[in-house]
Order: C-alpha cells, then sequence, then structure tokens
C-alpha cells in the first residue's frame, strides 16, 4: 500500500513512524512533512489546504490511500476532492469536519444524539454573552466557534477577562459567533474513535496536559505532554463512550447524509455529575498521538484503511502493549506565546540511543548549514515506553535531559498524577 500523509507535526511524525512499521506499507510520501518524516518516508512540498493540489498530487504518487493529519485541509475540503478523484482518504468531509470547525455545530449535533456535554448558549453579540456569563457563573468558559489554532477557549474565574476574550473572537467580518458553556469539573481523557460512516473503533484513552507550567499554572497551549494508559480510569470508560458519545454521532452525521469517516477525537471531562462532552476534534491529537500509537500493536495502515474503505466491521480489533508511553514536549522560549526559530537543538541521537527512548520532530527543520534547529512552538516530543507510567515517565525525562536547545522548556510533572 502506498500513503500520502499530510502535515508537518509531531502529531505526523508519530503517524508516519506507525505507518512504516506497518508491512503492508511500501511507500509513504509526506507533505510537507519535517525533519523526522524525512529520515522514514519522502517528504514533497505541497499547500496543504489546497484541495485541488492534494487531489493532483495524490494521483501523481498514485496513492492508494490519502490520510490527512490537521484539521485545517480537513475544514478546507481536501478530503473531498481526494475522494472525488477515486482515492480512498482517512478523513472527514468537509460537511462532517465541522464537527471541530464549529462549536455550535458540534453542539447541535450532540443535542441531536442525546449526547452528554455541557449547557452552552451560542452568542453573536457581547450583550449574549454577558447574561451567558451570568447566568453560568464562574468559572468561565468562552469558546470561539470557528478554528482558531487552539487560542480559541478560555477558562477564568475573571468575568471581565471572559468578556474581553469574547469580544476578540467576536470582532470579526465574517459572521462570527461565541459558545458560552457551563464549567465541567473532573479530570479530562482524549479518546480517539476510528469511524468509517457507520462502524466505530476506539483506540486507547490518552490523557494530555494543556497548560504551560508545572502544576496545571500559565496559558494553555496545545499541549505539554501525554500519556496512555490512564491507571485510574474505569474500566469501563472506553465502551461508555462508543456507547453514548462516538456511535450516536456517527448515526447522526449519517442520517444527515454528511457520514463521519476518519478520527472522531473525543474530549471527554469525568464530571462529579458523569461522562461530558467538552469538545469533539476530528484529527488525531497532538501529543496524545505520540503515546497512543507507541503502545498499538496492530498496523496502523490497516485500520486507517478499513476506516476509508467503510470497512471497519471486519478490521482486526486494536491490540495495546502492556506496558505505558509518556511523552514531554520540548517547547521554544516564549511558547505559546510568539517565539524566535532557528535555535540549534542538540542531543537527539544521544536521547533515542536511550533504553525505551525515541523522540517525535514537531516543529524543527535542518537549516542552510544541515543543522537542526527549532521551527515553532513546540519542537520536539521526547516519548519513553516501559513496562508502566512511572518508568516510561523516568525514560521520557532522562530523553529530554539528552537534548539541548537554548532557551527551550518543558513541564516537569506530566504524568505524575492527573492531567491539567
Ligand atoms: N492535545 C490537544 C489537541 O490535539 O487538540
Amino acid at each position: 500500500m502506498k500513503i500520502l500523509l499530510l502535515g508537518s507535526g509531531g502529531r505526523e511524525h508519530a503517524i508516519a513512524r506507525a505507518l512504516v512499521a506497518d508491512p503492508a506499507v511500501d511507500g509513504l510520501v509526506v507533505a510537507p512533512g519535517n525533519p523526522g518524516t524525512a529520515r522514514i518516508a519522502r517528504n514533497v512540498t505541497v499547500d496543504i489546504t489546497d484541495p485541488a493540489a492534494v487531489a493532483g498530487l495524490a494521483l501523481a504518487e498514485t496513492v492508494d490511500l490519502v490520510v490527512v493529519g490537521p484539521e485545517a485541509p480537513l475544514v478546507a475540503g481536501v478530503a473531498d476532492a481526494v475522494r472525488a478523484a477515486g482515492i480512498h482518504v482517512f478523513g472527514p468531509s468537509a460537511a462532517a469536519a465541522r464537527l471541530e470547525g464549529s462549536k455550535a455545530f458540534a453542539k447541535e449535533i450532540m443535542a441531536a444524539a442525546g449526547v452528554p456535554t455541557a449547557m452552552a448558549r451560542v452568542c453573536t453579540t457581547l450583550d449574549e454573552v454577558r447574561d451567558a456569563l451570568e447566568s453560568f457563573g464562574a468559572p468561565h468558559v468562552v469558546k470561539d466557534d470557528g478554528l482558531a489554532a487552539g487560542k480559541g477557549v478560555i477558562v477564568t474565574d475573571d468575568f471581565a477577562e471572559a468578556l474581553a476574550h469574547a469580544d476578540r473572537c467576536l470582532d470579526r467580518p465574517d459572521e462570527p459567533r461565541v459558545v458560552v458553556e457551563d464549567h465541567l469539573d473532573g479530570p479530562e481523557v482524549s479518546l480517539f474513535c476510528l469511524c468509517d460512516g457507520e462502524d466505530v473503533v476506539a483506540l486507547a484513552p490518552a490523557q494530555d496536559f494543556k497548560r504551560a507550567l508545572d502544576g496545571g499554572q500559565g496559558p494553555n497551549t496545545g499541549g505539554m505532554g501525554a500519556y496512555s494508559p490512564l491507571p485510574w480510569a474505569e474500566p469501563g470508560l472506553t465502551e461508555e463512550v462508543l456507547e453514548r458519545v462516538a456511535r450516536p454521532v456517527v448515526r447522526e452525521m449519517a442520517a444527515r447524509g454528511t457520514p463521519f469517516v476518519g478520527v472522531l477525537y473525543c474530549g471527554l471531562a469525568l464530571t462529579s455529575r458523569g461522562l461530558r462532552v467538552v469538545e469533539f476534534n476530528v484529527r488525531f491529537g497532538d501529543p496524545e498521538t505520540q503515546v497512543v500509537l507507541a503502545r498499538l500493536q496492530t498496523p496502523l495502515a490497516g485500520l486507517l484503511d478499513a476506516a476509508a474503505r467503510g470497512a471497519l466491521a471486519t478490521a482486526e480489533e486494536p491490540r495495546w502493549s502492556h506496558g505505558a508511553a509518556v511523552t514531554v514536549v520540548l517547547a521554544s522560549e516564549g511558547y505559546p506565546g510568539p517565539v524566535s526559530d532557528g535555535r540549534e537543538i542538540s542531543g537527539v541521537a544521544e536521547a533515542e540511543s536511550l533504553d525505551g527512548v525515541h523522540v517525535i520532530h514537531a516543529g524543527t527543520r535542518m537549516d542552510d548549514d544541515g543543522r537542526l534547529v527549532s521551527a515553532g512552538g513546540r519542537v520536539l516530543c521526547v516519548v519513553g515506553e516501559g513496562d508502566d507510567v512511572p518508568q516510561a515517565r523516568e525514560r521520557a525525562y532522562r530523553g529530554v535531559g539528552a537534548i539541548h536547545c537554548e532557551g527551550a522548556h518543558h513541564r516537569h510533572d506530566i504524568a505524575s498524577g492527573i492531567g491539567d
């Protein structure tokens, strides 16, 4: 099987690593990829948000399957264009990608499908936002309706800050909306559900650490680390999510004529009142993918191809290593604010020579002198694998200790408690 994978982050390097380990894969092209994917596949340049360009590349490369990593190409209709070109694609249509592209749409689907989630109001004016904030009370949760590259959500006790965030989100020409929600307590879990439009197969639950600083302090980020499995989670959690969340959503999307094919990333809160959906994404999570795929024993290409072909019902059940995986993100100085690129990175080979450690590239590039340098907010994800979470954690941090990148920072408490 020859595959084209779209994307350039840590998630895509982790997916590429799992795909090339599948004996059924005899060619992997990554667009645009990063220095990590370049070591195991062939990187090519294309505008991955241009549906016609991606479909053209898939045809020119004669691939059997296209796997879409990030959400932006999906919302832009890349999966539709590839399907129209007669090529199987793992990723939802633009219509189905609205589950991530519009928080208000996701709420509408959850209401129609009877999926448990936070009470919410969709607001288009600041007066409506003010009313909703007063009615739900603190902590205040305000979400930009559209894609916002991880910067669309604020959770704060400060009324003025919540209102100011809503004001920024609403200050746009293109029908801006925000969703104001009741706050959900309890630990959060990410569960990736592979969907083929009808059937659903869940992968292993993981947890990420969203705040920039130890102890769940500092601003929100794309994720500073993750681990899997979750030893504290109820054994029936996955089945409950399938039954109460993923299958009802897939049925609802099919009934609307917009079947969901791809990953339904269920962001969940295990609240004192039971399971609630925090959000849906329509792609694998980053950095949770780095730990989930490190544990997956079943060939990944077979699963993604089955989902793309509508054949999950007969696909191999995912099998998991009995051990654990922990990833720690090394981020550029200043992240999640503005960062300066081009800082030299050393020690990756030393980290990878350690027992149970591998390094996933996220924001890296090779400079003109052939040096590996930083190129973005999250630079590297160091993954430790071990017999259990403490051993995997110890290995991940040993790997982090081997790497140097001036000014880079990381959290010290990944997988040391329930994430935040
Ligand atoms: N780790 C959170 C996300 O991928 O959206």
